[in-house]
């Protein structure tokens, strides 16, 4: 008989439970246990755990984890609350990369056909065509260029925008200019109509976003945030916004979620928020995908690609 496979999650309970006959289905030779349903002998036996939002100490009681596999693409709070040296696997879903990439593109398209501007001028009942600009014609710069930032680029790209792209390693993308290091980031601030920010959340990239990093951006461009709200830091963007040098902001992450009412970015002319909506994860394509992985681990005991912790990502 094999090991069960525990579930950990902070989730409500319908979506918990979803979660659990999306996992079921895919997974029908499994036992899988919710930790809190789990016997004393079941959490000495588990060797893998399903992870969403854990309690790091539900995680701690399980002490012959070989493995665990996150049902977010985001692992900075796993990397930051366990233990050094347990493999975490995140979720890498090409149909998570599809509808980032089409979020993407609906933002970038709001920003390019000038929506902020027209939805002033309604409210100032004010009759005023802006001038139309062709796609390639505006420079979008994505900062990151892993599963979610290269599936962004090409739709981009498809759909005529100039595309830059910059991450920590050179890459090579066809038909982008792709750029790595200190250099080749200020050069994608400076040349970009729109930033778009696809990073981790790592000791590397938390507060990159910072007051020197927009200033380097072009007057009057827009930055979407679609990664993690501490990449950006937020009175810094809401002081380049008030000074007119950033025109707007497209938010969906933020430093504390759900953003608190009391928060300026609700009322900022300047800003869109969004509550954490550019890319959830799809819970049939993604329990297909931890099933395949599970069932890779036990035909050979190799465990899929894990995250870097030393890079945090
Ligand atoms: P990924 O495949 O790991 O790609 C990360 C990219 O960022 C890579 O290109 C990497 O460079 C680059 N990078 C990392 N650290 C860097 C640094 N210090 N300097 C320059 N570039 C750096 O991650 P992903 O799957 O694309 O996801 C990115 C993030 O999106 C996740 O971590 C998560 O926080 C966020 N996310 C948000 C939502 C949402 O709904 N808002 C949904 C899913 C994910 P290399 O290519 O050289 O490694
Ligand atoms: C969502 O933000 C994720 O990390 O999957």
């Amino acid at each position: 008989m094999t090991t069960p496979i525990a579930v950990i999650t902070r989730l409500e309970g319908s979506d918990e439970r979803q979660w659990m006959e999306a996992l079921a289905a895919v997974l029908p030779e499994e036992r899988l246990v919710l930790f809190r349903d789990m016997t004393e002998a079941q959490r000495q036996q588990a060797e893998v755990a399903v992870v969403a939002n854990p309690d790091p100490a539900d995680v701690a009681a399980l002490p012959n984890l070989a493995w665990i596999h996150s049902l977010w693409a985001g692992v900075e709070r796993l990397v930051a609350e366990l233990g050094p040296s347990l493999p975490i696997v995140r979720l890498v879903d090409p149909e998570m990369s599809r509808v980032m990439a089409e979020a993407v593109l609906a933002w970038t398209l709001y920003l390019h056909r000038d929506m902020p501007a027209y939805a002033r001028q309604q409210q100032a009942r004010v009759w005023r065509p802006l001038p139309y600009r062709r796609p390639r014609s505006l420079t979008v710069g994505l900062l990151g260029l892993g599963a979610l930032g290269t599936a962004a680029a090409g739709r981009l790209m498809d759909a005529g925008y100039t595309v830059r792209g910059w991450s920590r390693s050179p890459k090579e993308l066809a038909g982008a200019e792709t750029l790595s290091g200190d250099a080749g980031r200020a050069a994608t601030l400076a040349a970009s109509d729109v930033v778009i920010c696809l990073l981790p959340l790592t000791a590397a990239t938390r507060g990159l976003i910072n007051k020197d990093r927009l200033a380097l951006m072009k007057p009057m461009s827009s930055l979407i945030n679609f990664g993690r709200g501490p990449l950006v830091v937020t009175s810094d963007l809401i002081a380049a916004l008030d000074a007119g040098h950033l025109s707007y902001a497209v938010l969906d992450v933020f430093d504390q979620e759900p953003l608190p009412p009391d928060s300026p970015l609700w009322a900022h002319p300047g800003i869109t928020v969004l509550p954490h909506v550019s890319a959830p994860t799809d819970r049939q394509t993604a329990a297909a995908i931890v099933a395949a992985n599970i069932r890779a681990w036990r035909a050979s005991g190799r465990i899929h690609a894990a995250v870097d912790r030393t890079r945090g990502y």
